[in-house]
């Protein structure tokens, strides 16, 4: 074992106007679930991701859950997912009583893989009315969740006009990437509701929350409204529907806008980090990138790179206190989801899961530490 400081993966940068806006926030008393800096947290990522509106979560994962019932997923349904994600994408389905429809993830991207999805919408899906309906069982298919892995993007144009033959709402998981853009345009900004998550580890963040963006102000509205009890009387304890107590709280808020004054900081950083790591791995052993269409400018929240030896790199990794870990398992190995249709010829998730690996990314490791990582990843591959 090495005598050098830890390297973590991905820890949080509280290098502005945190401490300030929080003790504002004690020293005012809005603690709690009202305050301005929710309203002013909410804006600045709905400006930023070119939304009209902001509503604030308390995790990335809450978020999801309310976007999908918001998008009409009924209990029963099926919402399709791509196998590769993190548990909260399918989590959030299993909330609202539907059931992950899992897609095999695309070898170079490492998004849904968009020739299997057309493929199976045209061939196992019929509709009857304006419904879609899987062949197989007869279950309805009720909406789709493009996830924007490692904050990356697939092909949106074409992922958007495959969907647009189908009774098919979208909503994107876009948790891990604000700052993307595909063809400029953001992400989060393809679906009438998409998420963010600001848990510790992305690229900005308020210990944990989220933040769902829309362009529909009545979605807003009624996204406002679940989220915060379903309170529909200012005087009286009248709630008109069932709603949820998944308020981001005014501190974790005030945090939050602290951090947007960063992420352009925090996004210049990340590429550094990218550029770094591509210049100086790209024909070392049998390294490969995760690649990216021309149209996207990915958001380099987490750096991941691809080789056949994955457990010698990790294990000479964390044995240099390099904190670098493997994917997501995918959906269809996890106990809930094994039974879940899965859609693939390959099995391209397994393969991924099986030879990548995220390394060091946070926006204030040092150039130093970027060195040790790459002279640890040479020595353990050569
Ligand atoms: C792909 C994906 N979906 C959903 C989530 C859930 O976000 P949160 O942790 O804020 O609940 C995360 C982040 O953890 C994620 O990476």
């Amino acid at each position: 074992m090495s005598n050098q400081q830890l390297i973590p993966l991905s820890l949080p940068n509280m290098a502005g106007n945190e401490w300030k806006y929080v003790k504002d926030c004690l020293d005012t008393g809005w603690i709690s679930s009202v305050g301005s800096y929710v309203n002013q947290f909410e804006q600045m990522v709905a400006d930023f991701a070119g939304a009209k509106y902001g509503v604030a979560a308390v995790n990335g994962t809450a978020a999801l859950h309310i976007s999908l019932l918001l998008s009409g997923v009924k209990t029963g349904d099926y919402v399709i997912v791509s196998n590769l994600t993190f548990v909260a994408s399918a989590n959030s389905i299993k909330y609202v009583g539907a059931e992950p429809l899992l897609i095999d993830a695309d070898p170079a991207y490492w998004q849904m893989d968009l020739d299997l999805l057309e493929e199976f919408l045209s061939e196992q899906t019929e509709l009857k009315g304006q419904e879609l309906f899987y062949k197989k069982d007869g279950r309805r298919i009720g909406a789709i969740m493009p996830v924007h892995i490692l904050g990356n993007m697939c092909d949106m144009d074409r992922f958007l006009s495959i969907v647009a033959k189908y009774p098919l709402p979208v909503v994107e998981d876009a948790t891990e990437a604000l700052g993307t853009t595909y063809k400029g345009k953001h992400a989060g900004t393809f679906s009438p509701l998409a998420c963010f998550s600001f848990n510790g580890n992305k690229i900005i963040s308020t210990g944990g929350g989220g933040v769902i963006v829309t362009d529909d102000e009545a979605l807003a509205k009624h996204a406002k409204h679940i989220t915060t009890t379903a309170k529909a009387s200012p005087d009286e304890y009248y709630h008109d529907e069932v709603g949820y107590n998944y308020r981001l709280v005014n501190i974790l808020a005030a945090v939050g806008v602290a951090q947007m004054e960063l992420l352009p900081s925090f996004l210049e950083r990340k590429q550094e980090v990218v550029s770094f790591y591509k210049d100086e791995l790209n024909g070392v052993a049998d390294i490969r990138f995760q690649q990216e269409l021309p149209e996207v400018k990915a958001n380099g929240w987490l750096f991941t790179i691809q080789t056949e030896k994955q457990g010698q790199l990790l294990n000479h990794l964390n044995a240099n206190k390099i904190l670098s870990r493997r994917f997501w398992m995918p959906m269809n190995k996890l106990p809930m989801y094994k039974d879940c249709p899965y859609i693939t010829k390959k099995d391209a998730a397994d393969y991924i899961y099986n030879t990548c690996l995220s390394i060091p990314s946070s926006t204030n490791i040092t150039d130093e530490q970027l060195e040790i990582v790459v002279r640890e990843i040479k020595q353990a591959l050569s």
